[in-house]
């Protein structure tokens, strides 16, 4: 691709400029990418109705073609035009969290090209809770495709300049809204099936869904998140890289004190190596003898905000191993867990 120079436009969240969006929106019409926020983590859109400019994200990111992306919305009628149906157990989710964090994927219309969809006949789709990317959908006039605006492997971005630091020269333009809500993507959940399938989870819990239409399950490939008492060693070559920073990233799990003797311990160890250690902990009371210690919140919420920042972090800190101490599995802590096993190259339980 062509280098381009990447304008980066400060713009207001809570009022977007008019100017701002009109700009935007026409490069979107003219079949060009633009990076926006949304609550979730920044996104790289496009018009989704569009194979060609459908065609630049996929190349822009380095993603493989029959990963699908999810169509972002501003209004209902742009919907019904997208899916050939919406169940009743569909509206009434859409009903208690959209705008919000969480993506349905439908049986989609004739008008979805399948670039959009990676060849599927199924639509994921998000009306996303944020001023900028509903402004600028509904300024484009085109429902607007947006993966996640990092480059295919790398933790997500949750601001402007995680955005940059991954596609300056690629991207043309980035609305840099400040840091997202929530920092981690949307929960996806498959609404064609019987029982409904959460494939990621995300922004909105299992739990919160359940309350609203009974039962769902966790899709088979998230279940081995939580099992196993024994070490895991995945070996570098077969190392599933996603959500990760350069670092090498260690989790350790299992009750506070044992986890707290294994992170001092492994701490020293590494040091002794000469490595440059980053530990990320949700305990205040952990005081490893390590080159940083990023403390990851004490809520749920604030974990997840920081979390993707905080992996990033580390990489401008030229840090060598992340050790990361484990949280609990209970609503979005399910989903927090889930990137960070991603990133991991390793999961030590003690
Ligand atoms: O919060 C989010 O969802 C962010 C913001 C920008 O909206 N977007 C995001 O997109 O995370 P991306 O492309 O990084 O992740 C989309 C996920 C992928 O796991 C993809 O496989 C899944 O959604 N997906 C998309 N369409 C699908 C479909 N038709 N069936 C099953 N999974 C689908
Ligand atoms: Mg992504």
């Amino acid at each position: 691709m062509k280098p381009v120079k990447t304008e980066v436009l400060r713009i207001n969240s809570r009022r977007p400029n008019d100017s701002i969006i009109a700009r935007a929106s026409k490069l979107i019409n003219s079949g060009e990418i633009v990076a926006f926020p949304t609550e979730t983590v920044y996104g790289l859109g496009a018009n989704a109705l569009d194979p060609s400019a459908i065609s630049k994200i996929y190349q822009m990111k380095g993603r493989p073609s029959d990963n699908p992306l999810i169509v972002h919305i501003a209004d209902m009628k742009t919907l019904r035009g997208l899916v050939s149906e919406i169940s009743p157990r569909a509206m009434r989710i859409i009903k208690k969290f959209w705008p919000g964090p969480v993506t349905l994927v439908l049986k989609k219309s004739k008008i979805v090209p399948k670039v959009t969809t990676g060849g599927l006949d199924t639509i994921a789709v998000r009306m996303p809770r944020n001023r900028i990317a509903l402004a600028l959908i509904k300024k484009s006039g085109f429902p607007i495709a947006a993966p996640s605006a990092n480059i295919s492997g790398r933790p997500s971005p949750t601001n402007a300049s995680h955005v940059k630091d991954d596609l300056d020269g690629k991207v043309k333009m980035i609305l840099d809204g400040g840091s997202t809500e929530i920092g981690i993507e949307s929960t996806v959940i498959d609404m064609t099936l019987r029982t409904p399938v959460i494939l990621r989870p995300g922004g909105i819990s299992k739990e919160s869904i359940e309350d609203e239409i009974g039962e769902v399950r966790f899709h088979d490939s998230l279940l081995g998140l939580r099992r196993s008492t024994e070490k895991i060693n995945k070996s570098p070559g077969m190392k599933y890289r996603h959500y990760s920073p350069n670092a090498r990233v260690v989790i350790v799990e299992g009750s506070r004190i044992r986890a707290k003797a294994k992170i001092i311990e492994l701490t020293e160890k590494l040091k002794d190596e000469g490595k440059k250690v980053s530990i990320m902990t949700a305990s205040k009371s952990l005081k490893p003898n390590a080159d940083s210690v990023q403390y990851m919140g004490n809520t749920l919420d604030t974990i997840a905000r920081n979390l993707f920042a905080n992996l990033r972090k580390a990489d401008s800190d030229h840090i060598d191993v992340i050790v990361v101490q484990g949280i609990h599995y209970n609503n979005t802590g399910f989903a927090i867990m889930n990137r960070l096993k991603k990133a991991a190259a390793e999961t030590i339980k003690v």
